[in-house]
């Protein structure tokens, strides 16, 4: 039987319940890695744990708000207790707001754009690094987006939240350059979701990328194939 990519790796999947969260998670299943999803809702880690039976050494949830450092933290301690190990982190938190230009924003607006799309991917990144320099292996890969680039009128503050995800993350990627871990951002354009579909019924869905395809991107990231790849962003766009 050939050995499975990911078969000695213990992978945290945070938003792992969400449209490409849920690929992410299971990718990483089927490839062998022990995968922890964070979840903030019951119901849907419950389906999302129906549709993996039989895939690889399973699939275990922490129910977390990732913008909440101290929930962030014991989980933490929950993941490397008894000698556990965290070799990979795919944040792929996020959400969309627009439909209004800059002076006609609120300010729960903005506070909304920066926590999910900036401060969660920050909180996250800081609690895990230490472990990851202690165990001298880490691969982390953040969720970005095409709006992060600028030039997104009505979407100015999900924008500016992805802006500054990519320069958080590529600072980060500076910071560990002298530890074996590999810090990286994807970058999306629209892809294929439920959401996006019911929002566009119009559109021409072949057109865009599959979950499953951003993935399987993300896996390569995170494979010691990938070692020299490291403070890169990487354009998901398909054909978008
Ligand atoms: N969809 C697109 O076309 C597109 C395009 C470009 C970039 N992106 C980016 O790609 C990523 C994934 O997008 P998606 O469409 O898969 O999003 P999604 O389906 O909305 O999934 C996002 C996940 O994050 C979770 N989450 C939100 N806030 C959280 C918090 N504070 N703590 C813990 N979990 C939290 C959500 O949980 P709840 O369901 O409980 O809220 C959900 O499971 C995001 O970063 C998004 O910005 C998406």
């Amino acid at each position: 039987m050939p050995q499975l990519r990911f078969q000695d790796k213990v992978a945290l999947i945070a938003g792992g319940t969400g449209a490409l969260g849920r690929a992410v998670a299971a990718a990483f299943a089927r490839e062998g890695a022990r995968v922890i999803v964070t979840y903030r809702r019951q119901p849907e880690f419950d389906a999302f744990v129906s549709q993996q039976q039989g895939s690889g050494p399973g699939v275990t949830g922490v129910m977390v708000d990732a913008t909440d450092a101290g929930g962030v933290a014991r989980m933490l301690e929950g993941i490397l207790s008894n000698g556990g190990m965290l070799d990979i982190l795919v944040n792929t938190i996020g959400g969309y707001h627009g439909g209004k230009r800059i002076w006609e924003e609120d300010l729960s607006s903005y506070e909304q754009m920066m926590s999910l799309n900036l401060k969660a991917g920050f909180v996250l990144a800081r609690a895990v690094i230490p472990a990851m320099i202690r165990q001298g292996r880490g691969w982390i890969v953040n969720v970005a987006s095409r709006a992060g680039y600028g030039q997104s009128p009505g979407a100015a503050l999900y924008a500016a939240s992805k802006a500054g995800a990519l320069a958080l993350f590529d600072s980060l990627a500076a910071e560990v350059k002298s530890f074996p871990i590999c810090v990286n951002s994807v970058v999306p354009s629209i892809f294929d979701t439920p959401a996006n579909r019911q929002a566009m019924p119009a559109a021409d869905y072949a057109s865009w990328p599959k979950p499953e395809e951003i993935a399987e991107v993300i896996l390569f990231l995170c494979s010691q194939q990938a070692r020299i790849i490291h403070g890169a962003a990487i354009l998901v766009y398909g054909r978008t």
